[in-house]
């Protein structure tokens, strides 16, 4: 049952906590920078030189922050949303590693996609929350995410648990493919540690009801975030769009007037997502929205004065590494999303013409 929550969604919210413990449990210690992920030992990715992520919404988003951590730690990786991936034709050989992301193991693109991957000679390995689902069957290998069953069509805890798991691959990959690790595996590792308890303190006082109750009736609504929280930028408009049937778009926040700043209005709310690294870049943009009349909702940490002076409402979030402060923000703007669809009395958990797992191409 719902456990005493009005929807499955809610209640998923707020076993983020509880599921990102079990996602870790034994996975990584940051005393020592050490990472034990069952199935792949040091050296497991030794030959691989590069990575490919193949997933379908909401996974594709954790798709992109893994393709940044592997990335930064010096291993190529690219991600392609899995129905375009066939179109696309990457170049793929025997060094080349697939990781299809999906929380249910059934969604037809990405099993399509690793199909591919896996004729064209690539490893392939699953990152899903389902055990004996047809990706952990099909794929050369699986990580399970451990998020426990979500019900609600919304991914909301799969979500946090698969950019974690993502981000202990991306550690055990860096290191086989580099042999080295990143440069503060520990500082990175104790970011994920905390993270159960950072969330925790998020879901205990955030002011996401208010914030929705506040712009409820407005034209459209907007999310930027750059670097590692682009990604969650486009994430909280598809939760937004998905649930509330409301007008959102996320962007890059640099790309904000190349195009989309033709949209902003005093009507149209923008959220933007700080992370402590390159946010005066993203206050930059902030300002070209606020010129325009729009409400600017930050989600930041208390630390960050600057912003604190420009939004019109922050959602706090706990001070953490710029990398994982990511799934904290996501976490607000999931609030933001379901407030904002309880208000309108939103079929929450099976929105309009979705279904939770897409099995048709
Ligand atoms: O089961 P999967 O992770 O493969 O599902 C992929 C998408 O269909 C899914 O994430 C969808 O975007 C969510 N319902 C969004 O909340």
């Amino acid at each position: 049952g719902k456990g005493g929550y009005d929807h499955y969604m809610l209640k998923e919210i707020h076993e983020q906590p509880a599921a990102l413990r079990q996602t870790l449990r034994g996975r990584a210690d940051p005393a020592t920078g050490d990472i034990d992920l069952e199935d792949f030992p040091a050296g497991t990715f030794a030959d691989v030189d590069r990575v490919q992520f193949v997933a379908c919404g909401t996974s594709y988003h954790a798709g992109l922050v893994g393709a940044q951590y592997l990335s930064a730690g010096g291993v190529p990786a690219q991600t392609f949303l899995a129905s375009e991936y066939a179109t696309g034709q990457p170049p793929v050989d025997d060094n080349t590693l697939v990781v299809g992301v999906t929380q249910s193991g059934e969604t037809a693109d990405t099993l399509s996609a690793l199909r591919q991957a896996n004729t064209s000679g690539a490893t392939t390995l699953a990152v899903t929350n389902v055990v004996g689902s047809t990706a952990a069957r099909e794929c050369d290998d699986a990580l399970f995410i451990r998020a426990g069953p979500e019900i609600g069509v919304a991914a909301t805890k799969t979500f946090s648990s698969q950019v974690v798991s993502l981000a202990l691959l991306a550690e055990r990959l860096v290191r086989d493919v580099t042999g080295t690790r990143t440069d503060d595996t520990r500082e990175r590792l104790g970011a994920l540690a905390d993270l159960p308890g950072h969330v925790q303190q998020i879901l205990d006082y955030s002011s996401a009801r208010r914030v929705a109750e506040e712009y409820r009736d407005s034209d459209a609504y907007f999310f930027i975030g750059r670097g590692s929280v682009r990604p969650v930028a486009l994430e909280g408009a598809l939760k937004f769009k998905e649930i509330s049937y409301e007008h959102a778009e996320g962007f890059a926040a640099g790309e904000l007037k190349h195009g989309p700043l033709a949209l902003v209005t005093s009507e149209t709310p923008v959220f933007a997502v700080f992370t402590g690294r390159n946010d005066e870049k993203t206050l930059g943009n902030v300002k070209e929205a606020e010129a325009r009349g729009a409400p600017v909702v930050a989600v930041a940490s208390d630390g960050q004065d600057a912003v604190h002076q420009y939004a019109d409402e922050v959602l706090t979030i706990p001070d953490t590494h710029p990398d994982v402060a990511g799934v904290l923000a996501n976490v607000q703007l999931q609030l933001v999303s379901y407030h904002a669809a309880d208000l309108l009395e939103r079929a929450i958990d099976k929105p309009r013409n979705l279904a939770k797992s897409v099995t048709v191409e």
